[in-house]
């Protein structure tokens, strides 16, 4: 029998790292065949990095102040990276942009989470965005990364229904319920050898 070995994660945070523990939670319970090499915070005080300390995961705390630019910033994160043998990178609430510089460096090989049903509601603040437009679903997506602004191809999504009274917060809350079920969904497809990505689309085997 072969045996794969573990995909080698990198998990990139800013703050909380709800996400961050549904994926060690996972890793731990054998349900995802991978092991995060590196937590990356560009935050200091990040919750998300005494969550990783507590279950033995490397840290590096990579500060936006130390870099004069964003391709600088992203250079020295690439090798941070590289260093830790990442082969897969992970945006758990890591509430900065990248540039071509760290997509060119991990081709198809970036992953982030958004509060929101792509294409609706990008960027900062999709959960009050989806409040103060009315809909009547929204949701999370996972999807790779390019150099857009939450443009990538879609791989997972989940509907989460608005409810009359919902409040950013309520809202909030109930789509990081169907978050942590999908990201590490999502990894586990991944280190199954189970994403292929043609342009826009990403084909799951079954
Ligand atoms: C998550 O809800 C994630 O969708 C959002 O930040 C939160 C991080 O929570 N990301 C974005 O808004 C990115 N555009 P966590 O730190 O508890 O995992």
């Amino acid at each position: 029998m072969i045996t794969q070995s573990p995909l080698k994660l990198a998990v990139l945070v800013s703050g909380n790292g709800s996400n961050l523990q549904a994926i060690i939670d996972a890793i731990e319970a054998g349900s995802i065949n991978a092991r995060i090499t590196c937590v990356v915070s560009n935050n200091p005080d990040a919750f998300a990095l005494k969550r990783a300390i507590k279950h033995g995961v490397t840290t590096v705390i990579h500060q936006n102040q130390n870099f004069s630019n964003r391709r600088e910033y992203d250079s020295a994160l690439v090798q941070i990276l590289k260093d830790h043998e990442v082969e897969l990178v992970i945006l758990a609430g890591f509430m900065r942009l990248l540039s071509e510089i760290m997509v060119n460096a991990f081709p198809h090989a970036i992953v982030n989470i958004h509060p929101a049903l792509l294409p609706a509601f990008p960027g900062l603040h999709a959960q009050k965005q989806a409040l103060d437009y009315g809909v009547r679903y929204s949701g999370c997506t996972v999807h790779l990364v390019d150099c857009g602004t939450d443009t990538g191809p879609i791989i997972l999504q989940a509907v989460v229904p608005i409810e009359h009274n919902d409040t950013e917060e309520t809202l909030s809350a109930r789509i990081q319920r169907e978050e942590h079920r999908c990201f590490p969904e999502a990894i586990r497809l991944f280190a199954d050898g189970k994403i292929q990505v043609n342009g826009r689309h990403v084909h799951i085997s079954p």
